[in-house]
């Protein structure tokens, strides 16, 4: 069964009073709602995140973490570290490590490993760039991204599909694009966990709006979205939590 996960990437925004202000609009517009939330934001601001959602149906996530649980790694931050805060989940493979940090599918395995042994669940993030899409190595590239997942623990994991060129861009994947990759990737899942595979979720990441979101989350395998830009507005944010579908799938 999947239930819509509609997640926040706040990427390297915002500052103390800020995420409190945020969340404290954003707790009582989460109330009931369909879908489960996730809000990321940058290590400094967790613990204050972490505190302010404590016993809320609000989950706080980090953007990164290392695989060792310490160790010589200045700059890196350890999976213990996050669970300890009350940090639940934690972001890997994003496109913009992968692209500014050097981060690889090896890297971006070993630090979703890392997080799960800690107790966190996992948002892997995978995509195609424009030059793969127009060279039609979209679903190929999908393919050999995907291939790293198999060995994680399904029940702590969702995959978010965030096609490059649509991250930032104000140029979203059109409902059908997102559902021609979403579905090959629930093919993978299948073929990777077997039955748990139906449980994992695939998020939709690429300038997500409150004005494409309904259209993007209707699609069958869409299971929720991982917001960047408009996630910082908590107006625009709780819209597109509201855009989730009312029913869980699978
Ligand atoms: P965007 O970012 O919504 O600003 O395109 C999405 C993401 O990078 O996760």
């Amino acid at each position: 069964m999947r239930r819509p996960l509609v997640a926040a990437n706040w990427k390297m925004h915002g500052s103390c009073p800020r995420v409190q202000a945020y969340l404290e609009a954003l707790l009582p517009r989460v109330d009931g709602s369909s879908a489960e939330v996730v809000v990321c934001v940058p290590f400094p601001l967790l613990p204050i995140a972490a505190m302010i959602a404590s016993g809320s149906p609000v989950a706080i996530g980090a953007q990164n973490c290392h695989w060792q649980e310490e160790g010589p790694f200045t700059g890196e931050v350890a999976p213990p570290m996050l669970a300890e805060l009350g940090v639940a989940w934690v972001i890997v493979g994003h496109s913009e490590r992968r692209r500014f940090f050097g981060e690889t599918d090896e890297t971006a395995r070993q630090r979703a490993e890392g997080g799960q042994r800690a107790g966190l669940s996992v948002i892997y993030c995978l995509g195609e760039t424009l030059e793969e899409r127009e060279r039609g190595a979209t679903l190929d590239v999908l393919d050999r991204q995907s291939g790293f997942l198999g060995g994680l623990d399904p029940a702590h994991l969702a995959v978010a599909y965030e096609p490059v060129w649509a991250i930032g861009t104000g140029r979203n994947a059109t409902p059908e694009q997102a559902q021609e990759a979403h579905a090959f990737l629930r093919e993978r899942l299948a073929t990777s966990f077997g039955n748990a595979g139906g449980a994992v979720r695939i998020l939709y990441g690429g300038s997500v709006t409150p004005a494409n979101a309904a259209a993007l989350l209707a699609q069958r395998d869409v299971d929720g979205a991982l917001v960047g830009g408009a996630s910082l507005d908590v107006e625009g944010f709780s819209a597109i939590i509201r855009s989730a579908p009312g029913h869980v799938r699978g």
